[in-house]
């Protein structure tokens, strides 16, 4: 006979009883918005792919930013398309690219957001790896030298935080050591140490014009059936110096974030990806699902496997939800 004095159903009675019993809460103060910076001026242009997000030139990535705060997001990521690409990617770390002049504006015009510098060379060289090339090999240790150089160029244009998304070896403690030798200690390093190669990845390289221009990124980004790998690239990053641990994607990775969660005292991150982004606009528009209460469950459970931050492309919409 089953005990019908077992009524879990009680804890479910109504909405306060419901929100007295919430496990898991989501909130405005979870997110970081990422942006995609250009050349030009007074140019806001949607990306295709990923409808509701734009290609900003940096007049109107200020503007983006000052909306950003207004709603109570702590924190802004910034991509940029560089005005020319070479081989080693020289323009990531010129002053006057995109990228440099929109965190030196935001700093200015909003310097209390928080602003993550994504540090990779992909959209910056002519055959879209993320490193320099010996051959059709990505070369590790010469690649480290131009992230550094990357790093200190973000930061010393104002970013707060940067998150190199390379996945070469050692290039956590490579920029930590550049940031150090150049007085820029209080700037931190969220380090993308969790990164699949990942199909998820396609309207971010659409929109980031970053796609390799042969072969993949499978030499240098995790295999995705691989999560003891993840516990020991999160244990070399934190040896290394990091200060925040990434799991990227987030929604086919919660089980991995968990564990990242329970192995580790440091905050954990995930990036909730271009392609996962995706396909809840695509189903939305197709009018198959309720799209905010699909972001707001999704976002709920990156929170519920462990994730203290969220790089999202929804955090504006989510943040007016939040809102009520
Ligand atoms: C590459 C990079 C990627 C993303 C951001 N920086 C992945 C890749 O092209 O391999 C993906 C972000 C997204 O899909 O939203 N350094
Ligand atoms: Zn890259």
């Amino acid at each position: 006979m089953i005990d019908q004095k077992l009524r879990p159903r009680r804890m479910r009675i109504s909405a306060n009883m419901r929100s007295m019993v919430r496990e898991t809460s989501l909130s405005v103060k979870d997110f970081v918005y990422p942006i995609f910076v250009v050349p030009g001026t007074n140019i806001k242009e949607e990306i295709p792919s990923m409808p509701g997000c734009y290609h900003l030139s940096v007049d109107k990535a200020v503007e983006a930013a000052q909306e950003i705060d207004s709603l109570g997001i702590p924190s802004v990521e910034v991509f940029g398309l560089p005005e020319y690409k070479d081989e080693i990617g020289s323009s990531a770390w010129d002053m006057n690219s995109p990228v440099q002049r929109a965190i030196a504006a935001i700093k200015k015009e909003v310097p209390r957001l928080m602003i993550v510098g994504d540090v990779c060379l992909c959209q910056y060289t002519s055959h879209g790896h993320c490193g320099q090339l010996c051959g059709h090999y990505v070369d590790n240790d010469a690649t480290l030298k131009l992230l550094q150089k990357v790093a200190v160029s973000q930061a010393q244009s104002g970013a707060d935080i940067i998150a190199p998304s390379d996945m070469m070896d050692g290039r956590v403690a490579a920029i930590r050591e550049a940031l150090d030798e150049n007085s820029l200690t209080n700037v931190s390093i969220m380090s993308y140490a969790v990164k699949y190669a990942s199909g998820y990845y396609g309207p971010f390289r659409d929109a980031a014009d970053s796609s390799p221009q042969f072969g993949d990124r499978r030499a240098y980004q995790m295999d995705p059936a691989n999560a003891r790998e993840a516990l020991k690239e999160v244990d070399l990053d934190i040896a290394e110096g990091a200060d925040i641990i990434m799991v990227k994607p987030a929604l086919a990775y919660l089980d991995v974030v968990r564990q990242v969660r329970d192995h580790i005292h440091h905050p954990v991150a995930v990036y909730n990806v271009s392609g996962e982004y995706a396909m809840v606009k695509a189903a939305a528009a197709k009018g198959w699902i309720d799209e905010p209460r699909i972001v707001l469950e999704t976002l709920t459970s990156m929170k519920r496997a462990g994730a203290d931050i969220i790089i999202t492309y929804h955090a504006i919409d989510a943040a007016r939800w939040l809102q009520g």
